[in-house]
Order: structure tokens, then sequence, then C-alpha cells
């Protein structure tokens, strides 16, 4: 098998089982061995059945390092808590029944290392009237620090820190308090805070209007603001801080493959899976560094890969254990997976292709539409055999007539920890540098070579290469970013995790700029970082070259 050390360390911290002494009592292959058993269980072992193939052909994928499920399922299949999906979004009403039932859910979830994201959207607004006149409600900020400090409190025993997302509508009467809270380096830390940017406000944008603040209570008009002046101080609070992100509502809702179930109002920590209240989603990504053959994308192992993929999510739906009764409900009702990709710019390289160029931008668009044409194709046969997912009737698919098994397919994960683990590039985010630190789980800092850097750097072109092909993050200029995320984006069924990373000396208008931009572009969702704009960064330019 073939893990670096890094890849060693973090499988020993955190994934491989061990008894109450910490003593290790499983190996890497154990627990591919673990995770393909569990996963597999869900198929038919009549002898008629492929229990045993599948087993098999999950096991070799993920041995091989060509596929990956998110780190939920790695950790916990065939284990007692049995949680696998990584992605949960939990709803918020305007009643403190339902604020505090969705901490109680978010504690269970963060125990098993899954995700959550929220709106707090419905919520009303700071000074309004509770119960008429008995009292003044304290707003959506006030309680997003309760579900802060519940994660604190949890820690995610053991497993890893709770990841939550917070979403406020851009039309909030609290608009201007969540936009600018996080500019306080030591507020809602266990928080990414995305602001739901909708078509009108861009349009009113664009015109230089003045925009309507909503009460979500009264649905009655509280102020208006200059549109210009509100998503200048966003991206004044992006440029200082990194929050909030942005994500595109409209973009996110003409996709919601269900939409007789209802709209989508929020999204998974990072941002690329949008979901329904009680949603949860399993994500899994194949492995591009490992699919070139002869300078070529090796097509034939991809389509397999794209199948079982598939096929493997679509399992772990049903061997999968759940936080609650409606969690579990939606899940087995919509069936969403998440299959995506990570070592996209490990591909680029071993293929002799610069990033931000457009061949790169043409590789994107041709490979995603492969894999989710062949996903589409998965789906397809296992919806005949299984049946399609539930709440198909009346769904988009049930509309084309194009039976699937599951809701939607395809999401770019981050794959922060799977792209550690796999030795590659994260999702598909350009190299960070050829030597950077990042601070792990638990706050252990580690040195990182690129791991292609270091098989290249002696070869004769080694220097040509650094200088053509290694470009870092900081490099590669804000469109070449966000024709990447589009070129994925646009066979994408969920959304792409994707960060625009800019120089330290960048302004607040040019963020502001990459915001229009991506909205033009028809993106579900934006995050910028500008180097250096944060204390504590999780990535750090490496010191020697
Ligand atoms: O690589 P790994 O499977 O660990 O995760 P990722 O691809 O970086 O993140 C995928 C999703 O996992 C995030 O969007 C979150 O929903 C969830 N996550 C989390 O809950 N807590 C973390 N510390 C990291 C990720």
């Amino acid at each position: 098998m073939q893990l670096d050390d890094n890849a060693l360390l973090v499988l020993k911290e955190r994934y491989l089982l061990k008894d109450e002494d910490g003593t290790l009592l499983e190996t890497p292959d154990g627990l591919f061995r673990r995770v393909a058993a569990a996963v597999s269980r869900s198929e038919d072992d009549t002898p008629d059945g492929c229990r045993e193939k599948m087993n098999e052909a999950f096991y070799s994928m993920m041995a091989n390092l060509e596929f990956l499920p998110n780190s939920p399922t790695l950790m916990n299949a065939g284990r007692p808590y049995g949680q696998l999906a990584a992605c949960f979004v939990l709803p918020v009403e305007d009643s403190l029944d339902s604020i505090f039932e969705s901490v109680k859910l978010t504690a269970k979830i963060h125990q098993t290392g899954g995700g959550t994201g929220f709106s707090f959207s419905r919520l009303r607004p700071k000074n309004d009237v509770v119960r008429s006149n008995l009292g003044v409600a304290s707003g959506p900020v006030s309680f997003i620090r309760v579900f802060n400090c519940a994660t604190e409190a949890i820690k995610q025993g053991g497993t890893r820190r709770g990841a939550n997302m917070g979403i406020l509508r851009i039309d909030h009467p609290d608009i201007e308090e969540f936009v600018t809270v996080k500019r306080d380096l030591a507020e809602l830390t266990n928080f990414n805070l995305s602001v739901a940017l909708t078509d009108n406000f861009m349009q009113c944008f664009n015109e230089d209007g003045l925009f309507p603040l909503q009460n979500p209570r009264t649905k009655k008009v509280a102020r208006t603001i200059r549109a210009r002046e509100l998503l200048r101080l966003i991206a004044e609070s992006a440029w200082a801080s990194g929050e909030p992100g942005a994500i595109f509502l409209d973009a996110i809702n003409r996709a919601n493959p269900t939409p007789h179930l209802g709209e989508i109002e929020a999204t998974n920590p990072c941002a690329e899976q949008p979901l329904l209240p009680y949603e949860s989603c399993c994500l899994g990504s194949i492995n591009l560094s490992r699919l070139v053959r002869e300078r070529d994308i090796n097509w034939e192992r991809l389509s397999e890969l794209t199948h079982l993929g598939v096929r493997f999510l679509d399992d772990v739906i049903d061997a999968g254990t759940y936080p609650s009764n409606e969690i579990r409900g939606m899940t087995l009702g919509n069936r969403k997976i998440g299959l995506g990709v990570m070592g996209f710019a490990h591909l680029l390289i071993r293929l002799g292709i610069p990033y931000d160029s457009p061949d790169a931008v043409q590789t994107a668009e041709k490979l995603m539409r492969f894999i989710q044409k062949e996903s589409k194709i998965a789906s397809g046969r296992l919806a005949e055999r299984r049946g399609p997912f539930p709440n198909y009737k009346g769904s988009v698919w049930d509309g084309k007539n194009l039976l699937q098994r599951n809701a939607t397919t395809t999401t770019i994960a981050p794959t922060g920890t799977l792209s550690l683990l796999a030795g590659t590039s994260g999702g598909i985010e350009p190299i960070f540098d050829i030597h950077y630190r990042r601070i792990l789980l638990g706050g252990i800092e580690i040195e990182v070579e690129d791991p292609l850097w270091r098989e290249v750097k002696s070869r004769p072109h080694g220097k040509d290469m650094r200088r053509r092909l290694f470009r870092g993050a900081y490099s590669i200029a804000p469109s070449g970013h966000l024709n990447i995320q589009r070129a994925f984006q646009i066979s994408v069924d969920n959304a792409v995790s994707k960060t625009v990373n800019l120089p330290e000396t960048a302004t607040v208008e040019d963020v502001l700029q990459i915001y229009v931009k991506a909205h033009r572009m028809g993106l579900k969702g934006i995050t910028v970082f500008r180097n250096k704009s944060r204390d504590y960064q999780i990535l750090s330019c490496g010191t020697h070259q």
C-alpha cells in the first residue's frame, strides 16, 4: 500500500481502531477490509447476488487509493456508531423548541464526525417582539452562538472537531451584524458563515438600487439599504477575515432535484452540498492522480470507478445508522449521494497542463461531463434493480422520464483529509505549494512536501516543471480559479468546493468583483481567502524551497 508518512500519522491518530490504552487494533489494510465488508453488507448475499464480488471491488479501489469515501465512513463503518455521512442540514424554525431540538441533534451528529449546516433566516430579528411585548428577541447571531458553544463542549468526542455552516439570507434585517461578527477572530470559531445572495439582490446591486430587508416573522419590510453598500460590507469582511462566504440561493434552487419537497435554504459546512432540512449525504472521491496512463486519462478505469463509486455510496445509505428518524426518513427518501474527484491538479501536472490554461479548463469540462454521464447511467441501472428513490414521483428526474436511484449523484468535496491519505492534491484545487505547513486535527503541525513534487524534483526537467506546472494556489489569478470551478460546476448536481486564494496585496474591490463574476458565471457559491488574513490558518506556505 502506498501510504506516505503523513498519511500513516493521520490514520494512526484518528482512523485506525484502538483499544482503551491507545494500542492499535487494526492496520490500514484492515481498515479498508472493515469498510468494504460493512458497506457491501447492503448487497444481496443470495447465491445469485454479488456481495462477495462487490466487497472485493470496494476493497481494492480503496486499498489502491483510487477512491475514498468521506471520513465518517472510514472511521465508523463496521463499528458500533455506524454513522457514515459527512453532511447534514438541520431546520431552525422561529421557536425555542425547534432551535434546541436542533442543538441536540447537532451534538449527536458531531459525536460521530458529521458536519452540520443551518439556515438562520427564519429567526425573527434582534429586538423584535416575543409573545406580544413580553420581551425582545435576541436575533439569529445570538442563537448561532448557542450552537457554537454546544459544539465547543462536544469537540466530537475523539473523532474530529465539529464543523458547522451558518447561513443567513441577504434580506434578513440582522444581515450587517451577521456579515461582520467574525471580523472578531474569537467569535464563532466552530462556524463557517455564508450569506445567501439572491438574483434579486444581485440585480439591485447592478442597478445601484435600494434593497429591502424583511422581517421573516411579519413579512414586512423593516428598512432598506443600498445594495452596493451591503455587498461592499461583505467584501470588506471577507477581505479582512476570510468570512463570510457566499452562496447563490437561486442557482442552488434551480438545480434542486426535488422542488416538490420544498426549497433548499442551507448547505453543509464547506458549502459543496446543498440539502433540505433533515437531509444527510455521504461523499466519495475518485483519485484522478491514479488515472493517468501514457499521458492520457485512463477513461476505462474512470468509468469503472464511477460505477463502483455510485454503487458504494448507494450501499452506504442503507448500511449507515442515523441520529434521528426524521434524518433517516429524508435521507432514504431522496438517496442523495455525492461522488466527486480529488487530485485534479496532480492529474494536470502528469498530463503536462498548467492549471490556469484553456487546456486545463477543457480537461475539467470533459472529465466531469464524463463522470456525470456515467454516474447517471450507474444510478439508472441501480434504479432498475433496486427501485428509484422513494420521492422520485414529482421530482425533476420524473419530469425528464429518467429513472434514477439517487436524487443527486455528484459533488466536489474539499477532501481535506482524504487527499492527505491518498497523497494527492485536494479536490480540484491547485497544489497549495511545493512545501507548506499544515495544522492537523488536534493542533499537530506537519510539514508537507507536495508528493508529486517529491517524485519528480530530481528529474532533468524538474526546474522547468516547477516553473510551468507546480504553481501554488496564490500565484493563480482569480479568473483561473473561477474558470476551473465553473468547468466542474457545469456537470455537477450539487456544488463545488473551491477557494479563490488571493495574495495579501489584493483589495476589497478585487473581492467584490469576484462575487459579481461568480454570480454571472452561474456558480452556486464562492469562497475567497486572502493570504495572512487570519492569525490561525490551516495551511501556510513553507519557508524552505
Ligand atoms: O476529507 P474528508 O472526508 O475528511 O472531508 P472533506 O472532504 O474535507 O469535507 C467534506 C465534508 O465533511 C465537509 O463539507 C463537512 O460537511 C464535513 N467535515 C466535518 O464535518 N468536519 C471536519 N472537520 C471536516 C469536514
